[in-house]
């Protein structure tokens, strides 16, 4: 609606080709008291120069569905097809109901049966100023939907890029923990040994085999930092390997036995893909060490179709999984949803399937590279 001068002004552009409808159209806003300003044309073609010119002129189109030349209904399907933000409204004759119904289909906003008797020209101005304000609620509701899609899908493709930038970082500690740290505890260990040989005292010897051990264990636990930190196995034999050795460490440091199965079919994966699932099954399997309470859980690796399917299963308390979501405050609890949000823009999925008392399984999905 024109509200330049603080008034709510109607403009309407009424399509109609008989003069004595033209005419009772006026008069029923001017009965009505609503302020509206009527631009006439006669014919379709007359509105369609019009829109050429400029389509910002109007709130709303009444357009008679009988017209010379263009019908009213080809011209709705031709103002549509140009996606013109108007709401239309069709003006049809008794008995035209089926028409109306495909005007409707086709996108068009409203119908009105012109009755003999003209009293739908009372309620012209009333269904008129209505539909120009639904339409501008759905203009806005849409607009407010596109706004959050592009939204969403920012943060999906945030999720996505933080999580790999992490790996990427995961990556470089894990090799310079490894190439100084640990090759400089392996050197020093060989140089000890020498050492121990030129030993001429028992207790000489004896300290020296004590400062081997304690180095002989700083290795095996950088060892392991490392792979905790970032599986070299991943990047080295693939993640079907990767994911293996995470379920038998998970199980040796938790005390939970965990079977691991591979249906040995290839299984060509993208490098983010490959960091992606291996960062759920990490995910997965911290969550069944810290809320399942299992007594053992089962990890497996399949190929369907054209997709890997990852599932991690465990027989513990279950939980209610419509709950899960973003918890803010201070009980954050983002694992599974940003594991929702990272494959779901990989074009993949998950899916949890938990009942309190009944275990846990969940099910990941992602394409397979082609
Ligand atoms: N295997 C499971 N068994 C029982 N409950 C689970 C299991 N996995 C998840 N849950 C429940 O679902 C909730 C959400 O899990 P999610 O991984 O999203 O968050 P979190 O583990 O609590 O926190 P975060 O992963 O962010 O450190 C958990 O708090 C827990 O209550
Ligand atoms: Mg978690």
């Amino acid at each position: 609606m024109d509200q330049t001068d603080g008034s709510t002004k109607l403009r309407v552009l009424l399509v109609e080709d008989d003069e004595h409808d033209r005419i009772a159209f006026r008069r029923a806003f001017q009965r009505s008291q609503l302020e509206c300003e009527v631009t006439e044309c006669i014919r379709a073609e007359e509105a369609l120069e019009r829109f050429r010119a400029d389509t910002s002129s109007f709130d709303i189109v009444v357009i008679d569905h009988k017209l010379p030349g263009m019908s009213g209904f080809e011209l709705c399907k031709t103002l549509l097809a140009q996606e013109l933000q108007l709401p239309l409204v069709i003006l049809t004759g008794k008995g035209s109901e089926r028409l109306a119904v495909d005007a409707l289909k086709a996108g068009v906003y409203d119908y009105i049966v012109k009755d003999p008797s003209e009293s739908y020209l009372d309620l012209l101005p009333v269904v008129l100023s209505q539909a120009v304000r639904r339409h501008a609620d759905r203009i806005a509701r849409k607009r407010a939907e596109e706004k959050l899609l592009t939204y969403h899908n920012r943060l999906r493709s945030l999720a996505s890029a933080l999580s790999l930038a992490e790996e990427q970082e995961r990556r470089r500690i894990a090799t310079e923990v490894h190439e100084h740290i640990g090759q400089n505890l392996a050197f020093t260990k060989i140089k000890l040994g020498k050492v121990r040989e030129l030993a001429s005292s028992d207790s000489f010897r004896n300290a020296v085999d004590e400062a081997i051990e304690v180095i002989e264990r700083t290795i095996e636990e950088t060892r392991s930092l490392v792979f905790q930190v970032s599986s070299p196995i991943l990047y080295e034999l693939g993640l079907v390997a990767a994911v293996e050795s995470l379920t038998k460490q998970t199980q040796e440091r938790h005390g939970i036995p965990i079977d691991f199965e591979d249906d040995d079919k290839s299984k060509p994966l993208s490098d983010d893909v490959s960091v992606l699932l291996f960062q759920a099954v990490r995910e997965l399997l911290a969550n069944v060490v810290r809320h399942a309470q299992a007594k053992t859980a089962e990890v497996s690796v399949a190929k369907k179709n054209n997709e890997i399917i990852v599932e991690v299963k465990d027989d513990g308390i279950g939980f209610e999984p419509a709950e899960i979501g973003p918890a803010m405050g201070q009980d954050m609890r983002f694992g599974l949803f940003s594991i929702r949000e990272r494959l779901e823009s990989l074009g993949g999925g998950i899916k949890i399937s938990s009942r309190p008392g009944h275990g846990t399984r969940v099910t990941l999905s992602a394409p397979l590279s082609p």
